[in-house]
């Protein structure tokens, strides 16, 4: 799915707007880098195994889509990409391989934990925006289609026994903490 913007909407004349509009667009771009390199982090550590490797690997796929089209709207609409995106990326693939290397079901709950926290992201943002009236069709089906399949991925994850991951509670409270930490230094940094 390829969502090209209009060049005018990218000079929109609403200064707040445009800001508020920027802020949206530079942490879900940093929240799907991310999501790539956790992706590949798991591939990294768990690839071998072939079941697993073909589910992360769709999954890594679909990650790799909507980074692509973040990449179209920040080019498009001149979004100051996050300046820390070389640490999401790091920081992304570490989660990934840590706990890929703890097990497939550890792997499986930080991406449950993961796509909680985004799924609840996206719906944030999908009410925000609605909530403001903005004609932003556009970006309002690229959030949807997101947070759609990043709550596939949650349903997958749960499926392939996330919950039977050793210390499940305090492993997932972490990584929501730490995701939730992150998109609110994205936003501004
Ligand atoms: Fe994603
Ligand atoms: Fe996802």
């Amino acid at each position: 799915m390829c969502f090209r913007t209009p060049k005018a909407l990218a000079d929109s004349p609403d200064p707040s707007r445009k800001a508020k509009i920027d802020e949206i667009i530079r942490v879900d771009h940093a929240g799907e880098t991310a999501a790539v390199r956790i992706y590949e982090g798991q591939m990294f550590v768990l690839g071998r195994n072939k079941e697993t490797a073909e589910t992360l690997e769709h999954m890594r796929m679909q990650e790799v889509e909507h980074l692509s089209d973040l990449d179209v709207l920040v080019a498009d609409r001149r979004v100051r990409p996050s300046a820390l995106l070389p640490v999401w990326e790091v920081a992304g693939f570490a989660l990934g391989a840590v706990t890929a290397a703890m097990g497939k079901e550890a792997a499986m709950a930080c991406t449950v934990a993961v796509e909680d926290v985004i799924g609840g992201h996206y719906n944030d943002q999908i009410r925000d925006l609605l909530a403001r009236g903005w004609d932003e069709e556009e970006l309002l089906a690229l959030l949807k289609k997101n947070r759609d399949e990043e709550l596939e991925h949650l349903e997958t994850a749960t499926e392939l026994g996330a919950e039977r991951a050793p210390l499940h509670a305090p492993l997932t409270q972490i990584i929501k903490t730490g995701c939730k930490a992150a998109i609110e230094v994205a936003k501004v940094i």
